[in-house]
């Protein structure tokens, strides 16, 4: 089987070409990426053939797609707050490019095309948990651009029949995920002051919560459904359920570290939703084997991997 990965060289995709080589039934790893986020140091070690450009770039697509079986769809400029200083820019590469990743795999044929939605789709909608079916009320242009993003694998299903999965990660972290830039996640920023001895800054009162999903369960979500070629044009939610406060997380890794750490608040931030849990039952559904890395023993290998890293 061969499988393209678009933004192959980022934090989830890196971490998924890795375990996608491990698989006996993978004979070649194709990776798209423009390393604007992601770094060839990502993929160090790993046997793939990379198509180095933009996923706005049909021609590079083509040659990418010729004669593999699967695409796993990454590429995208993820965060809100990035969305929120440049919209166009997320919309462009988000939703276009989703677009044209789409257009490339019907010019293939017959591809399976599984890509990476986001739970702020669910926005504005305060009720929980979050269900598929329930509306989507996106609040910044990186939730529309995500919401373009699922909904065009679903319209692909059923206006070109392109076997689709189009899954709603929720906060993903681990190993390979950047701490240190303006728009970086709040696990990583966490991890790395804490390991610098700085205070951690919380935006708002850190009530705020969020079903947190450690970087190898997302990455076994993706590898079984490439495998068994799971279908449903219909997003769904990659989550474990679990509801975890921003202060909550902030006493776990102090129990992971073995101290109490300091935080500092600051003012919330606008397009942040509030709550955030995933019903999981649809996902359980499709993945009746899923064998999840509970929230304690995601950050422990987090922070082993932070530990080999130069200081953020
Ligand atoms: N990390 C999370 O918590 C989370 C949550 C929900 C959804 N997602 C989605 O998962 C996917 C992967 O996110 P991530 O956290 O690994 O981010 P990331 O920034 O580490 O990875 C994105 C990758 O896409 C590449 N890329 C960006 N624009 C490109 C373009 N035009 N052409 C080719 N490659 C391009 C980047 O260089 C990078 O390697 C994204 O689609 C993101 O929206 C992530």
């Amino acid at each position: 089987m061969r499988v393209v990965v678009t933004g192959g060289a980022g934090f989830i995709g890196a971490n998924l070409v890795a375990a996608l080589l491990e698989r006996p039934e993978i004979a070649e790893v194709r990776v798209v990426d423009d390393f604007s986020s992601g770094s060839k140091a990502n993929l160090a070690g790993c046997d793939v053939t990379l198509h180095d450009g933009s996923i706005l770039d049909p021609e590079l697509l083509d040659a990418a797609f010729a004669g593999a079986d699967a695409v796993v769809h990454l590429a995208a400029l993820p965060s809100v707050p990035r969305s929120v200083a440049n919209p166009l820019a997320s919309h462009q590469v988000n939703a276009t490019g989703t677009l044209q990743v789409l257009e490339a795999a019907r010019r293939a044929g017959g591809l399976y095309v599984t890509a990476a939605s986001s739970s702020s789709v669910y926005g504005a909608n305060r009720e929980l948990p979050k269900r598929e079916t329930m509306r989507a009320e996106p609040l910044s242009p990186y939730a529309v651009s995500k919401l373009a993003t699922e909904s065009y694998l679903t319209a692909y299903h059923h206006c070109y029949g392109l076997d689709v999965l189009p899954l709603r990660l929720f906060n993903v972290f681990g190993p390979l995920q950047p701490a240190g830039h303006a728009y970086a996640a709040v696990v990583p920023s966490f991890v790395a002051a804490a390991l610098a001895g700085r205070p951690l800054t919380v935006h708002g009162d850190g009530g705020q919560s969020r079903d947190f999903t450690y970087v190898g369960t997302v990455v076994r979500v993706f590898c079984e459904a490439v495998l068994r070629r799971v279908v449903h044009p219909a997003p769904v939610n990659v989550a474990l359920g679990t509801r975890t406060t921003l202060l909550a997380l902030v006493e776990e890794l102090g129990a992971v570290l073995g101290h109490p750490l300091e935080v500092t608040h600051t003012e919330p931030r606008a397009g942040d939703v509030r709550d955030s849990v995933a019903d999981d039952s649809r996902l359980r559904g499709l993945f009746p084997d899923l064998a999840a890395v509970p929230l304690r023993v995601g950050l422990e290998r987090t922070v082993e991997w932070f530990r080999t890293q130069p200081a953020a």
